[in-house]
C-alpha cells in the first residue's frame, strides 16, 4: 500500500515537471526577437535617422535609375510635343520595319487583339459576337487615316471601351503590332495589281475546299462601319491631342527612322 502511494507521488512529480517544462517552452516561443522589430524605415512614417525626418528619401538629383533612361521619348510615348504645345501623333516608326518585326506584330496581334478586332481587324471578334461593344474596324476611313503612332498610343493608354495593353506588350511589341495593323490594312485593300506575277489568287472558299477546311471559311465583308453605328467614333483624334488629321482614304505607309549606325 505504502509502496503504491509512493509510485503515485513520483508520477505526479514527473507530470508537474513536464507541465512546467511545456510552460517554459510556450513562454520562450512568445518571446523570440522578430525581424519585424529591427530598426528600419516604414513607408510614410517619419524617422529620427535623417536630419529632415523623412523616412522616404527623395530621388537623388540629376540621376536616372537603371533601365529608366527613356531618351527616345517618341519610342516610349508615340507622341512628340509640337510647336503649339500639343502632343502630336506621327506617321513614323521609331525603328525600321523588317519582316521579323511584322511577324512579331502579327503574332502579338493574333494573341491580344483578335478576341475583339478579329484576325482580319474588322472589329467583329469573338467577344464582340458575344455582345461586347463593336471594336473599331481597322479598315474604315477613320482608322486608315490615323498616323501609325495613334495605334501605339491606343495600345498604351486604352481607348473608350478598349482596355490598355501596356502591361502585356512592351513598347517594342506595341510598335510591331502597329506596323502589322498597317500591313493588315494594305492586305485587305489589295487589288489584283498588287499580286506578284505568277502568284495565283483564289477565293477563300475555294482554298478551304481544296484543303478540306470547313465550309464556313467565307470571305469576310467590311461591316456597315462602326462609324455609322457609333457616331461619336467619327470624330477624329484622341482627347488632349492635336485635333483632326486630314482624312486620307489612301493608307499612308509610315516612314521609319533609319537604323542606328552600327558601332565601329
Ligand atoms: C476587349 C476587346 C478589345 C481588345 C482585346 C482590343 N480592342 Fe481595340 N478596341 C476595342 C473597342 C471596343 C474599341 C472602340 C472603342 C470605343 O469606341 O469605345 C477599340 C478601338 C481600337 C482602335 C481605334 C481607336 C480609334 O482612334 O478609333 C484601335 C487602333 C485599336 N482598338 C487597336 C487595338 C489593338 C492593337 C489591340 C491589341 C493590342 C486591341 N485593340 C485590342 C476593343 C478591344
Amino acid at each position: 500500500m505504502a509502496q503504491s502511494s509512493e509510485i503515485r507521488d513520483q508520477r505526479s512529480v514527473r507530470r508537474l515537471i513536464a507541465a512546467a517544462g511545456f510552460a517554459v517552452l510556450l513562454f520562450t516561443a512568445g518571446c523570440r526577437q522578430d525581424m519585424q522589430d529591427q530598426p528600419k524605415m516604414v513607408p510614410q512614417r517619419g524617422t529620427e535617422f535623417f536630419a529632415d525626418h523623412r523616412g522616404a528619401r527623395p530621388q537623388v538629383l540629376n540621376t536616372v535609375a537603371r533601365g529608366q533612361l527613356h531618351e527616345d521619348s517618341y519610342f516610349y510615348t508615340g507622341v512628340v510635343v509640337g510647336a503649339n504645345g500639343y502632343r502630336e501623333e506621327q506617321n513614323l516608326m521609331p525603328f525600321p520595319v523588317t519582316l521579323q518585326v511584322l511577324q512579331r506584330g502579327q503574332e502579338r496581334f493574333n494573341i491580344y487583339c483578335t478576341p475583339c478586332h478579329s484576325r482580319v481587324g474588322n472589329g467583329l471578334g469573338e467577344i464582340v459576337e458575344r455582345g461586347y461593344k463593336p471594336a473599331a474596324n481597322l479598315h474604315d476611313q477613320v482608322r486608315t487615316a490615323q498616323p501609325i503612332s495613334h495605334y501605339f498610343y491606343v495600345m498604351t493608354h486604352g481607348y473608350g471601351a478598349m482596355p490598355d495593353y501596356s502591361a502585356q506588350l512592351t513598347p517594342e511589341d506595341r510598335w510591331a503590332v502597329a506596323a502589322y495593323i498597317r500591313a493588315l490594312q494594305l492586305s485587305q485593300a489589295a487589288t489584283a495589281q498588287d499580286v506578284p506575277a505568277g502568284v495565283q489568287v483564289q477565293e477563300l472558299k475555294a482554298i478551304a475546299e481544296a484543303k478540306g477546311h470547313p465550309e464556313y471559311a467565307q470571305p469576310w465583308a467590311l461591316p456597315a462601319t462602326a462609324v455609322q453605328a457609333y457616331p461619336a467614333d467619327a470624330k477624329q483624334g484622341t482627347p488632349g491631342m492635336a485635333p483632326a488629321y486630314p482624312a486620307d482614304p489612301k493608307i499612308s505607309i509610315p516612314a521609319s527612322k533609319p537604323a542606328p549606325a552600327a558601332a565601329k
